[in-house]
């Protein structure tokens, strides 16, 4: 079996940092190197100040401190440590393309392609290539294909090891990860390279947990995974459409059903709905491929999760505007939150841009606040809608510092996110500074409903009538 000493991860975001650092943190002895086009980022991950790295997850700055230019190095030159590797993680983002065939539900593999056809250009010796973006299924077969014809005659194995790490809970999942997958070839050559890229789990975790599959299995098991947890919460997120209109309670009918081991509890909490950069591309992918497979009744099926989700998104704002007498026009609401989940400063498909963008479009006047997004951030993301001038957005939307000071004068707050902190504000000062009534719409339902009530406020969660 090869030894492997030298690794190059190919995409410094939001899974090849955390994972990289943690591979570093597990196994002194190799050389771990992250190397992004992206200068901007890789200064941020090479900063002194360690609450400046791009990415935050907790436990991750820790990891980086005792690495960090011992074993781990972030790096601009992707040809040098390309060259000097034998294995090569693939971790750059595959967005939804947003242009001609596929719009909207296909990935776009154009960062991937151009990753495989650098690794043909400067590799001169055999590597092993590790796809871990998320993926549509067959790109391995895309990237051999590219490897195999353009490269300078040496052996490539093209290995699947999707990712399964949750953001905010990054570290913890990937130092004690339920399992690793690992697809390739049954060749001998495809059985080597697998046991080469097992041998480095397990520096941390059981053999047994470390599963190896062709790769057609393991690219549809991420995807296939991933629609299973989304279906999860679509499912839990269309019975709370329910229970707000009868006496049911959403959270007591989660409990009842996940004590059932059959069903189990987890991701069963109701929420303005579900977002991050995984669930909604991969079901859109899973819809994809059973589309051309002509597989419409399956594309159907798994298509009707996202409709759900962006049901709930459009329900939870269509609420606040109903319940504040149906305009929110100059009206002051407050996002408790912008991340698309606690402990994380990554927003993408976060719910609240789509709740603030529905509310904008009635004129209301948005004050966020998150403890991790940027200003730049949040403008970013609505801006990319193109749903109005920036400069509207940049009138009607204000990013402040200090939620309680935010408060005054609003005619309502809405939690978007379940960060921790919120549950812990003195909600009788928030009260006493907001116009009355005030109003409190709890997308994460993480108050403490009576002690709200008992304050004063109008009070509304997902899942409960009020
Ligand atoms: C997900 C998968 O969990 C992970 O295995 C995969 O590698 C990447 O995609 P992530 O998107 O980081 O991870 O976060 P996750 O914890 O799965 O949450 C996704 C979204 O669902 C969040 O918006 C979260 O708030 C929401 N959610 C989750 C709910 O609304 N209810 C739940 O019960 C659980
Ligand atoms: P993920 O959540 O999958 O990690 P991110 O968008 O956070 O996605 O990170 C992907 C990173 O990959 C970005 O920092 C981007 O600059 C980088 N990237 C994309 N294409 C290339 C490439 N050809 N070479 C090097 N880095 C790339």
């Amino acid at each position: 079996m090869k030894k492997i000493n030298k690794i190059c991860c190919i995409g410094a975001g939001y899974v090849g940092g955390p994972t990289m650092s943690v591979i570093a943190h597990k196994c002194p002895e190799i050389k771990v190197t992250v190397v992004d086009i992206n200068a901007n980022r890789i200064k941020a991950w090479n900063d002194e100040n360690l609450d400046k790295l791009p990415v935050y997850e907790p436990g991750l700055k820790e990891i980086i401190a005792e690495t960090r230019n011992k074993n781990l190095f972030f790096s601009t030159e992707v040809d040098k440590a390309i060259d000097e590797a034998e294995m090569i993680f693939i971790s750059v983002n595959t967005p939804t393309k947003t242009y001609g065939k596929g719009k909207g539900q296909a990935a776009d593999l154009k960062f991937i392609e151009l990753c495989a056809r650098n690794i043909a250009k400067v590799a001169k010796d055999d590597k092993i290539v590790v796809e871990k973006s998320t993926l549509p299924v067959r790109t391995a077969q895309a990237i051999k294909n590219i490897l195999d014809n353009t490269g300078n005659h040496v052996n490539f194995e093209i290995l699947s090891n999707p990712e399964f790490l949750a953001e905010g809970t990054a570290i913890n999942d990937l130092l004690h990860a339920d399992r690793v997958l690992i697809g390739g070839d049954e060749t001998p050559e495809g059985e080597a390279a697998k046991e080469a890229l097992s041998a480095i789990y397990e520096h941390w975790l059981p053999k047994e947990n470390i599963l190896k599959t062709n790769i057609w299995s393991s690219e549809l098991s991420k995807l296939v995974a991933n629609a299973f947890l989304a279906q999860r919460i679509s499912s839990i997120n269309s019975i709370s459409a329910l229970c707000e209109k009868t006496d049911a309670n959403v959270q007591e009918v989660s409990k009842a059903i996940g004590l059932d081991s059959r069903i189990g509890s987890k991701f069963l909490n109701a929420s303005v709905g579900f977002g991050g950069s995984c669930f909604q591309k991969d079901i859109l992918n899973l819809v994809y491929i059973a589309k051309s497979y002509g597989l419409q009744e399956v594309a159907d099926y798994w298509e009707q999760v996202i409709i759900m989700n962006d049901y709930q998104k459009s329900r939870f704002a269509n609420n606040i505007i109903s319940t504040l007498y149906n305009t929110v026009s100059g009206k002051k609401i407050v996002f408790y939150g912008w991340a698309f989940k606690k402990d994380t400063n990554d927003t993408r498909e976060s719910a609240a841009i789509y709740v603030a963008d529905a509310l904008l479009e009635e004129q209301a006047e948005i004050v966020i606040y998150d403890p991790k997004v940027s200003e730049e951030r949040i403008y970013a993301d609505l801006d990319y809608l193109n749903t109005r001038s920036e400069e509207e957005n940049r009138k009607l939307v204000t990013v402040v510092k200090d939620p309680i000071d935010a408060s005054k004068d609003a005619h309502a707050i809405a939690v978007l996110t379940e960060w921790d902190e919120f549950k812990a504000y003195n909600w009788e000062t928030i009260f006493k500074q907001m116009l009355k009534p005030a109003f409190v719409f709890d997308g994460r339902r993480i108050l403490d409903k009576e002690k709200i009530n008992s304050i004063g406020f109008n009070y509304y969660r997902i899942g409960e009538n009020a």
